[in-house]
């Protein structure tokens, strides 16, 4: 073989490698992440985030069910899914803090502040990564942003409040819309909030959140995430605080 036959086929190869990443799909990623995170549910009692992501993460964690102790989930989806996978589902009234919270985002910052509940499980999940000693956030590179906002922001309210809610959020700078035909697992309504750039994300959750009749809001500031596992077509990515 020549030098210019080694030098072809080397190229040869490398264009296969680049071509493999460059078709690894956003499923995959998720699944890559959801792999990752399973290293850190080494024992004890886990909380389980809610979306496509975190279901990737549960049958993951179902391999190594044995190594836990059992599950706080986000949702009623998620107990259903972990209950499913024989993984024991606890109250969290029951357990003291939990080990590790596990979850996906839909968008998140190099600070690791967050916008969740596209899936509109907002509430309990900011109450179980409330509970819980490290918040590991799993998503794809999608999710990953200079500014939050471009995802509207689900605001959870109780529905009697719906209207004034809207014209509060409004002044705030934002165009609410009712998310049509949607009750959360608390029996409530979900606003989502178009139209928002984030510069400051610790005070807008503030403020959302002291709105009268507002149970929580999608930002997830004042409690980010800890540990962020980015799927990338390179591979995983671990981004520590
Ligand atoms: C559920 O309410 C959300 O907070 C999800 O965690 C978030 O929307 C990410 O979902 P995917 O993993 O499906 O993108």
């Amino acid at each position: 073989m020549t030098g210019f036959d080694k030098w072809l086929r080397c190229r040869y190869l490398s264009w296969l490698l680049e071509t493999d990443e460059d078709i690894m799909t956003q499923d995959e990623m998720k699944q890559a992440v959801a792999r990752a995170a399973v290293e850190y549910a080494k024992n004890g009692i886990i909380g389980v985030g809610t979306g496509s992501t975190a279901n990737y993460f549960i049958d993951a964690l179902a391999e190594v069910k044995g190594r836990i102790d059992g599950a706080v989930a986000s949702s009623e989806a998620t107990a259903t899914r972990l209950k499913n996978h024989g993984i024991q589902v606890l109250d969290l009234n029951n357990v003291g803090e939990l080990e590790i919270y596990v979850d996906g985002a839909d968008e998140i910052t190099e600070h690791f502040a967050m916008i969740k509940g596209g899936g509109g499980a907002l509430t309990r999940e900011k109450i179980v990564a409330a509970a819980s000693k490290q918040f590991i956030c799993i998503a794809d590179e999608s999710k990953l942003v200079g500014v939050l906002g471009k995802f509207p922001l689900p605001v959870e309210v109780i529905p009697m409040a719906r209207s004034y809610v809207a014209r509060e959020l409004a002044k705030l700078g934002g165009q609410p819309r009712l998310r049509e035909g949607f009750i959360t697992d608390n029996g409530n309504l979900i606003l989502d909030v178009h139209g928002l750039s984030i510069v400051d994300p610790v005070s807008l959750e503030t403020a959302i959140n002291h709105i009268a009749g507002v149970v929580t809001n999608g930002l997830f500031a004042r409690r980010g995430a800890d540990v962020l596992l980015l799927g990338t077509p390179a591979g995983v990515k671990t981004y520590k605080k």
